[in-house]
C-alpha cells in the first residue's frame, strides 16, 4: 500500500543549490591550468570565521570542558553580548531575556512563524524574495502572499503597496538589506511600515541578517521601531560564520515564552562551540570591516562594468548581491546562466528562484568571493557578451 507523504514533502528545491552543483561539476572537468570557475552564485563569504572566533573555539576545545546542550535560548553571556551589540550599533536598550540564540537565521524562521501564526494565516513579503520564506511558510500550512515590487520601490514593500492589500495580511516579512535585490528600506520608509503594521495588527518579521553589510544608507533595526516586531539575525554574513550555524532573534515580550518552548522541543539549543566562537566574533571588528571594504570595492567594479554589457542593475545598497534585469540579453535566465557558466566560466543564480512570476528575466550576482575573481568576472563577461 502506498504510504502517505506530508505536504511539507512538496517543498520546492532551492535552485541556486543546483547551480552550485553544476559549477562544482564544471570545475571538476577543467584541465589543469585552465581558468577556474568564478563563483558568483553563492551567498556565502569566501572568508572563514574571524581569527578571534576560531581562537576562542580552539581554546574551548583544548580546555577539555564538556560541550553539552546550553539553555534553549543560548549561553547567557552570549545573550548579554548580543544585547550590548544593540546598544553599540543602534543605541537601543534591550533586555537579554528577549534574545534567543538560534541555529542560524534558518532555525529562527520556523520558531518565529509557529509562534506568531496559525495554519492558513497570510504572510506577505515583497517579490523578489529569499525562497525559504515562502517554502517554510508553505510547509507549515501558512499562506505566503507576494507583493510584486519593482525598481521604482527598489524591490522593497511600501505602505502604499501594503494598504492596497484587502484584507491586510496577518504578517509581513521584510529584509533590509535584502536578498536577492541588495536594496534597503531607508529609515523613514521602514518606520512608516512598522507603524502601518502596528496600526493594522500585522506581525512584522524583520530579517536583519545583512546588517553591517551596507554601503551608503544607514541601517535601522525593527527592534527600535516596534515593540511587537520579531527581529531575525545571524552570524553567517557580517561575521562570516555560515558553517557555524548560529544566529539570534530579538523577540517581543508576548512571544518570549512561546518561542522558548518551541525551541526546547525543536532544537534543544544551538551548537555550544559555535556559541562560544560567536561571542568572540563581536571583538573582531577590524577583520570584519576589512571584508566589507573588499565587498565595497568589488561592488564598485561590477556596478561600473555590468550595465555596459546589458545587465540593468538595481541600486546596490547592501548585502553582497546585484539583481540584474537581463531582458535585453534573454527571456530565459535559467538557460542564460547555464550558458554563462559553460562558455564564460562565471556561475550566477537565475532569478526564477527568487521571483517565480518575473524571474526568467532577472538574475542575481553575488560579489562576496575573492576580489580578484570579481574583477576577472567583469572582464570575462565583457569578452563573452562581445562574442556571444
Ligand atoms: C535573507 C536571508 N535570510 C536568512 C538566511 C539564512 O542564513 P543562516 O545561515 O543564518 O541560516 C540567508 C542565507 O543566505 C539569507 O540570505
Amino acid at each position: 500500500m502506498a504510504l502517505k507523504t506530508g505536504s511539507g514533502a512538496a517543498a520546492p528545491p532551492f535552485i541556486v543549490m543546483d547551480v552550485i552543483t553544476a559549477a562544482n561539476a564544471r570545475q571538476a572537468t577543467l584541465p589543469p591550468g585552465a581558468p577556474h570557475v568564478i563563483r558568483m552564485e553563492v551567498g556565502q563569504p569566501g572568508t572563514g570565521a574571524p581569527a578571534g572566533a576560531v581562537a576562542a573555539a580552539q581554546a574551548a576545545l583544548s580546555s577539555g570542558a564538556p560541550l553539552g546542550y546550553t539553555e534553549a535560548f543560548g549561553r547567557r553571556s552570549l545573550r548579554e553580548r548580543i544585547a550590548r551589540h544593540y546598544r553599540d550599533w543602534y543605541g537601543v536598550d534591550l533586555s537579554p531575556e528577549r534574545i534567543a540564540v538560534t541555529v542560524g537565521a534558518s532555525g529562527a524562521f520556523p520558531l518565529a512563524f509557529l509562534a506568531a501564526f496559525n495554519p492558513g494565516d497570510r504572510v506577505a513579503m515583497a517579490a523578489p524574495f529569499y525562497p525559504p520564506y515562502v517554502n517554510i511558510l508553505t510547509a507549515l500550512g501558512m499562506v505566503p502572499v507576494l507583493i510584486e515590487a519593482g525598481p521604482e520601490t527598489r524591490f522593497q514593500p511600501t505602505v502604499e503597496l501594503l494598504a492596497a492589500m484587502d484584507p491586510p495580511p496577518d504578517g509581513l516579512i521584510v529584509a533590509s538589506p535584502c536578498n536577492p535585490a541588495g536594496t534597503m528600506l531607508h529609515p523613514e520608509e521602514f518606520a512608516a511600515i512598522a507603524r502601518w503594521c502596528d496600526a493594522h495588527g500585522v506581525r512584522l518579521i524583520s530579517d536583519e541578517i545583512y546588517h553591517g553589510l551596507h554601503y551608503d544608507s544607514p541601517i535601522v533595526t525593527a527592534a527600535a521601531l516596534s515593540s511587537s516586531a520579531v527581529v531575525v539575525n545571524s552570524f553567517s554574513k557580517y561575521f562570516s560564520m555560515t558553517g557555524w550555524r548560529v544566529g539570534w532573534m530579538v523577540l517581543p515580550e508576548d512571544l518570549v515564552r512561546p518561542v522558548e518552548c518551541l525551541a526546547q522541543n525543536l532544537f534543544i539549543s544551538a551548537p555550544h562551540i559555535a556559541q562560544i566562537a560567536a561571542e568572540a566574533a563581536f571583538e573582531c571588528d577590524p577583520e570584519l570591516q576589512a571584508n566589507i571594504a573588499r565587498y565595497r570595492r568589488s561592488r564598485d567594479v561590477l556596478v561600473a562594468a555590468l550595465p555596459r554589457l546589458g545587465f540593468k542593475l538595481g541600486p546596490a545598497e547592501g548585502a553582497f548581491y546585484l539583481w540584474a534585469d537581463v531582458r535585453d540579453l534573454t527571456n530565459d535566465s535559467e538557460a542564460f546562466c547555464a550558458r554563462m557558466l559553460a562558455e564564460a566560466g562565471v556561475a550566477a543564480a537565475p532569478g526564477v528562484d527568487f521571483d517565480r512570476a518575473r524571474g526568467s528575466r532577472f538574475m542575481r550576482f553575488s560579489y562576496c568571493g575573492p576580489e580578484a575573481d570579481m574583477a576577472a568576472a567583469a572582464q570575462r563577461l565583457a569578452n563573452w557578451t562581445a562574442t556571444g
